[in-house]
């Protein structure tokens, strides 16, 4: 089983969608991390991040990967910490516009989502990446809210200075990118990570029911 969970910076998608993952036993793929990872490898090599094919063959030569322990790693460096600084945050959406580096990455996700059941997180995973998914989710939030909680994961920088850079990120990328018409919309503002995990939770033990009352059903 495929289960998406889209939505802007700051919404929770990290937080629970790992904790889903957990709960549920299922792999968990950050595809934002995989963004990151070769914008940071990018601007490492100076390639500049302007150009489209260019970024294309380095994310085909270098491709990101994740270790047991949730590390990301690329061209042989762990970058798991790295790829959350600020100055990456602004690059992301540079580097993820291009059209030729999406599809590496888009293929590549295919690939990883593939095998058995997975948590997969982004922002066009229920649109593109995983269409089919079983389950889709489209977490929201107000932005002054998601502005706070990025403070306390990105300490030293004020909050009206991170709320300006969620504002030009959300513009840049909800030109692309949108909520799959059949995801369900959870605003996150006022909820608890568990409440939220709790939601998608039975969701998901209602799609399996369904499941196994189809199997049953066609048995007979
Ligand atoms: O947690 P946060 O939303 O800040 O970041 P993320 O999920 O790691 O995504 C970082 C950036 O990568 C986003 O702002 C998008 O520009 C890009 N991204 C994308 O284009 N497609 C995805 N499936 C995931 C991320």
């Amino acid at each position: 089983m495929i289960v998406a969970i889209d939505g802007p910076a700051g919404a929770g998608k990290s937080t629970v969608a790992r904790r889903l993952a957990e709960r549920l036993g299922f792999r968990y793929l950050d595809t934002g991390a995989m963004y990151r990872a070769l914008t940071w490898l990018a601007m490492q090599r100076g390639v500049p991040l302007g150009e489209g094919e260019k970024l294309a063959v380095l994310a085909r030569a270098e491709p990101v990967t994740f270790d047991k322990a949730g590390r990301v790693l690329i061209a042989g460096t762990d970058v798991t910490a790295t790829i959350r600084e600020t100055r990456i945050d602004r690059m992301v959406p540079v580097v993820a516009r291009h059209h030729e580096v999406r599809e590496v990455m888009r293929e590549r996700q295919r690939e990883l989502g593939q095998r058995g059941d997975v948590v997969i997180e982004g922002r066009d995973i229920g649109t593109v990446v995983a269409p089919n998914a079983e389950v889709k989710v489209y977490l929201l939030a107000d932005r002054d809210e998601r502005a706070r909680r990025r403070s306390a994961e990105r300490p030293g920088i004020g909050t009206d200075a991170l709320a300006t850079d969620l504002k030009v990120r959300d513009q840049s990328d909800a030109e692309r990118m949108q909520p799959a018409a059949d995801a369900e919309q959870i605003d996150t503002t006022h909820l608890q990570v568990e409440d939220v995990v709790d939601r998608i939770q039975e969701m998901v033990r209602a799609i399996r029911t369904q499941q196994m009352g189809t199997a049953s059903g066609s048995q007979a």
